[in-house]
């Protein structure tokens, strides 16, 4: 969602702040915008729309000065994407400015309050007032006032300060929100992200919830809200500076589709030693694993997809009820949940509001919680008893990819490793497993080698108005994930269905060329989707399936047909989950849409 950059040194800086900005697009935003002290007042240019508005604004950040400064993309909650609604917000005398990400949800009363003492606002936004608190309660140390405004605050922000009292200071400030500040020589930065820094330095400072710092060209120091100091560990970024380009690809997310196999690798390797998966993040004894009576599987979005095929797996290998529950749901339903009960709690960004809320509500009824997360020391990271992370480096399309494969890599890990514990799974299977799961990152290659095949069914598909996905078992969990690819970043309109339950209702929507990918990797049940194939045909829709390369008849039934190579069935979503990754990224380039940046979408939701 919204993003933060800072930059305080001797260069000029607006050409960091804007190509920070650039590096935060991903998260998806409608307006930006950047202040600098110039050495006389705050100067502040915003623009509705992408950063090339505020680039044309700026000149490129030519006609902009001042070697302090903070800039800001914003997802827009409180009040449409506009100019006066964009960030930096300044007070009423325009001697503070105010970059923020999170939302302040007493803002009203604090508005209300402010307005009855006469202070004019100029924006609908949340954050304006915090500029206009800090402006009011000012009496000459900006560290006091900043701390006596947060204790005013509820809700969750990181933010960015300058102002015109202490021109060489930039305050930072963390509550559930992320925010890291860089550190460089003689010049510092701030950002709510990774990438937005990368190019300038790998030395940073991640803050803690209630920690203040005090950036200036040469220090950085942090202080709890009792103004006492706060010791932190430097820590040094270890991601390939080209993990956060492009590396001459079109797209991120083309990039991160191809990177699947070394990011299964990545994950899985260190865990498997002498033929037998080790996960030491797991705290919990063995005995007090086989405790459990059941495991609840919290997530959102394809993370939850993820949660989906695990409820298969784990049931089928632990024997062991599982509940896949949407995050955003899990807290209003009074959920049944106690200390008999695990929690895993999957997340790509560990910073997704809904999860992070169900994961404390877990936490708060006795749950041991176990989270799945591919951002080093995210909130959701935090937050968990224990953490096994995926190593896909970062993950910068909007639509996830990469991670959804790893995190499924890590399920696979957990239901070897407590399949043997719980001494569900033989020797053989476990024997089976390991070289299945070693195997998996070569036959993910091979499907790509032939991303050409599914390019060419792409362009004979890419009009369809409605597409639906059909699957059994574990190919309905990953007809979700392949659903949800080719709506979200091509606008086509689908459905995932559980391919028995079409002819309870759905089926009616069925006629002459609508488009059905049939998921038939499921062993067992491959005759049954044979029959919702036909049945669907029967009334005009047009089949693709996707089987594994020992069951040919698919292709004899279904119009056009995609194989895989062969695997066992709890590891099937891993490699027919590529192709329709593919089948997505060709439809919506081949529609012209904007596939890493799809429309009214964030990379990490942070707001429930
Ligand atoms: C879809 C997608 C989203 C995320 C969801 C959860 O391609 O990426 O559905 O999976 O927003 O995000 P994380 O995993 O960061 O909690």
């Amino acid at each position: 969602m919204c993003g933060i950059v800072g930059y305080i040194g001797y260069e000029q800086a607006a050409p960091f702040l804007l190509s920070g900005l650039e590096k935060l697009e991903y998260r998806g935003y409608d307006s930006a915008g950047i202040c600098l002290n110039d050495g006389n007042e705050l100067v502040v240019k915003k623009a509705k729309g992408k950063l090339a508005e505020l680039k044309k604004l700026t000149d490129n950040g030519k006609n902009i000065f001042g070697t302090v400064g903070i800039g800001h993309t914003r997802w827009a909650t409180h009040g449409e994407p506009s100019d006066v609604n964009a960030h930096p917000h300044l007070s009423d005398s325009c001697r503070f400015a105010v970059v923020h990400n999170g939302i302040i949800e007493n803002y009203l009363q604090l508005k209300d309050y402010l307005s009855s003492r006469g202070v004019v606002f100029r924006s609908k936004t949340d954050t304006e007032v915090i500029a206009q608190l800090i402006e009011y309660y000012y009496k000459g140390d900006l560290i006091d006032t900043v701390i006596k405004v947060l204790s005013k605050l509820d809700g969750s922000y990181a933010l960015g300060v300058i102002s015109q009292e202490n021109p060489d200071e930039i305050i930072a400030v963390r509550k559930e929100s992320p925010l890291i500040i860089g550190l460089g020589d003689n010049e510092n930065y701030i950002a709510s992200d990774v990438p937005a820094i990368l190019a300038k330095t790998r030395k940073i400072y991640r803050l803690e919830n209630n920690e203040i710092a005090i950036i200036r060209r040469d220090t950085v120091k942090i202080i709890n809200t009792d103004k006492e100091d706060v010791k932190k560990q430097i820590e040094t970024v270890n991601w390939d500076i080209d993990a956060a380009e492009k590396g001459g690809y079109e797209h991120f997310m083309f990039k991160e589709i191809m990177e699947q196999p070394k990011a299964i690798r990545d994950t899985i390797t260190p865990r498997i030693k002498d033929r037998r998966v080790v996960l030491d993040e797991i705290s919990l004894t063995a005995d007090q694993i086989r405790k459990y009576n059941k495991i609840n599987i919290l997530a959102c979005g394809s993370a939850y997809h993820v949660g989906v095929v695990a409820k298969y797996i784990f049931e089928k290998i632990l024997r062991k009820p599982v509940e896949a529950d949407l995050a955003s749901e899990f807290r209003y339903r009074d959920p049944i949940i106690d200390d008999k009960t695990l929690t895993i709690v999957i997340s790509q960004s560990g910073e997704t509001a809904d999860t992070k809320e169900a994961l404390k509500e877990a936490k708060r009824r006795g749950s041991h919680v176990i989270s799945i997360v591919n951002v080093v020391g995210s909130a959701i990271a935090c937050e968990s008893d224990d953490v096994i992370y995926t190593w896909a480096g970062p993950e910068i399309a909007v639509a996830t990819t990469k991670a959804y494969s790893t995190q499924l890599a890590v399920i696979y890990l957990m239901a070897i490793y407590f399949g043997d514990l719980m001494e569900t799974i033989t020797d053989y299977e476990y024997e089976m497993y390991i070289s299945e799961l070693e195997a998996l990152p070569s036959k993910i290659e091979k499907i790509l080698d032939n991303e050409e095949s599914i390019q060419y069914l792409a362009s004979k598909l890419f009009n369809s108005k409605d597409v639906f996905f059909i699957g059994r078992n574990i190919d309905y969990a990953l007809s979700l994930e392949g659903s949800l690819k080719l709506k979200e970043i091509s606008y086509i309109h689908s459905e995932a269905y559980a391919a028995g339950e079409l002819k309870h209702g759905t089926i009616s929507l069925i006629e002459e060329g609508t488009l059905v990918i049939a998921l038939a990797t499921h062993e067992e049940l491959i005759g049954k989707i044979i029959s919702n194939i036909e049945e669907v045909q029967a009334r005009g829709a047009y089949v693709l399936g996707i089987a594994s390369e020992n069951h040919k008849e698919v292709g004899n039934v279904a119009q056009s047909a995609i194989f895989i190579p062969k695997t066992c069935d709890m590891m099937l979503p891993s490699l027919a989950v590529v192709p329709l990754q593919l089948f997505a990224y060709y439809v919506a380039s081949l529609k012209g849409c904007d596939i890493d940046k799809p429309r009214n979408l964030a990379k990490s939701v942070t707001v429930e």
